[in-house]
């Protein structure tokens, strides 16, 4: 099968990301939102990223021209009839993504693939909505999607493998680096992330350190390209409390209950970046956060690095993932130096399960204990 007209439903920075990525790779592009106003912003939102590839001289002003002539805007179902895939980008509400779902079923042609970009809800219910579900498939992305090279692609039980290797062979042609993975809450990349943010703003709440200490610590001593309140303001901090609220609902585990501290801001209508505030105030210029508290931060970076190191071996040792897709998940989907079964390796497997132990035993929290194997 071949790809000549994508769609894209959702226009939000994720959305609109993902309309640029098909639109750069040379794929006719029709994106809908469910408003004039959102169809707006989703204009905003590439026209922004396009130049800002300019101003840094990575694209033309022809090749921007050429990028955006791809794209058509609507706020019409009927738009998408004669794609041949289309992805959808709404917030992370099952009830909302299903009614899309069963619209999407309606309108696009019985060729058509749907594809979801949920974070970490089922993609098998979503595909339970439609009467093509051997034909829906989830296609995750990372934000900045132009920027990240990871994609996830999770198949259902229903999932035909003729659909699945399309995708693959279609994100392959984007010059994105897939895992082919099952249908589980967070799957490879949220999961591990989203813990440890949660972890960092339990850390947060509790009084044991600043924001400004957490984001430099794992900036400074991990060589991450944010720390993790800049993250989350990155993300959404909405966003991550619905992907942890799953996560929580398959694990049942205190650590996955998404932190006081972020359930607050999003009450207060600071969800990060997108809404001005978040962590921290994006109204003018921020500088990278530094602090010159030695021990906090080596202190936090101890704990929040092999809490994570210790989620990567469960994970792989569950049969999940594999340790290289683990690894490149984390480096092409969050922009990390290392992948976690590169950082083991160099600190060395007993030292990391000699510190799981200690943390576990400081912190009075068993999740943290080393699994026996
Ligand atoms: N859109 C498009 N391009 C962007 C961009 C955006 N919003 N933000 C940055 N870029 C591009 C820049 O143009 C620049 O491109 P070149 O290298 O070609 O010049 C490049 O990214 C680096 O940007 P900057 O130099 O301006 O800034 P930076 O070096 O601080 O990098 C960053 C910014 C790419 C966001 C980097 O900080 C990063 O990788 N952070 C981690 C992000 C992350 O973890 N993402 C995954 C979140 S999890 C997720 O998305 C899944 C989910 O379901 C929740």
């Amino acid at each position: 099968m071949s790809f000549s007209q994508i769609g894209v439903v959702g226009l939000g920075i994720m959305g609109a990301g993902i309309v640029e990525v098909f639109a750069r790779a040379g794929y006719q592009v029709v994106g809908v939102a469910e408003s004039a106003p959102a169809v707006e912003a989703g204009k905003a939102n590439l026209a922004k990223s396009l130049s800002r590839a300019m101003a840094k001289g990575k694209l033309s002003q022809e090749q921007s021209n050429e990028i955006t002539a791809r794209v058509s805007f609507g706020e019409d179902f009927g738009l998408l009839a004669n794609s041949d895939l289309v992805i959808e980008a709404a917030p992370e509400i099952l009830a909302l993504k299903t009614d899309i779902f069963s619209k999407l079923d309606s309108a696009v042609k019985p060729t058509g693939i749907l594809a979801t970009n949920t974070s970490s809800l089922s993609v098998t219910d979503i595909a339970n909505a439609t009467k093509r579900p051997e034909k829906v498939i989830g296609m995750h992305f990372f934000n900045p999607a132009p920027v990240q090279k990871f994609v996830e692609v999770i198949s259902t039980a229903h999932s035909d493998t003729a659909v699945v290797t399309q995708i693959v062979d279609l994100g392959n042609s984007l010059g994105k680096h897939l895992a082919q993975i099952s249908d589980q809450p967070g799957f490879i990349v949220n999961k591990l992330l989203l813990r440890y943010l949660n972890h960092a703003v339990q850390i947060l709440d509790s009084g044991q350190a600043t924001k400004e200490q957490m984001d430099a610590a794992m900036r400074e001593l991990s060589g991450y390209p944010m720390g993790p309140c800049e993250l989350l303001d990155l993300i959404g901090i909405d966003t991550c409390v619905e992907i942890l609220k799953t996560i929580h609902a398959d694990t049942r585990l205190e650590i996955d209950e998404p932190a006081v501290g972020m359930v607050q801001l999003v009450s207060a209508g600071n969800k990060g970046r997108k809404s001005g505030s978040g962590f921290y105030d994006y109204s003018e210029k921020l500088d990278v956060p530094t602090d010159s508290n030695d021990e906090v931060k080596n202190q936090v970076h101890n704990d929040l690095l092999i809490a994570y190191l210790g989620d990567c071996i469960a994970m792989e040792a569950t049969g999940y993932a594999t340790k290289a897709d683990i690894d490149f998940g984390m480096k092409l989907g969050c922009g990390l130096p290392k992948g976690p079964f590169e950082v083991i390796e160099s600190i060395g497997l007993e030292n990391v399960r000699a510190a799981q132990a200690e943390l576990a035993e400081r912190s009075g929290v068993s999740a943290y204990q080393p699994l026996p194997l």
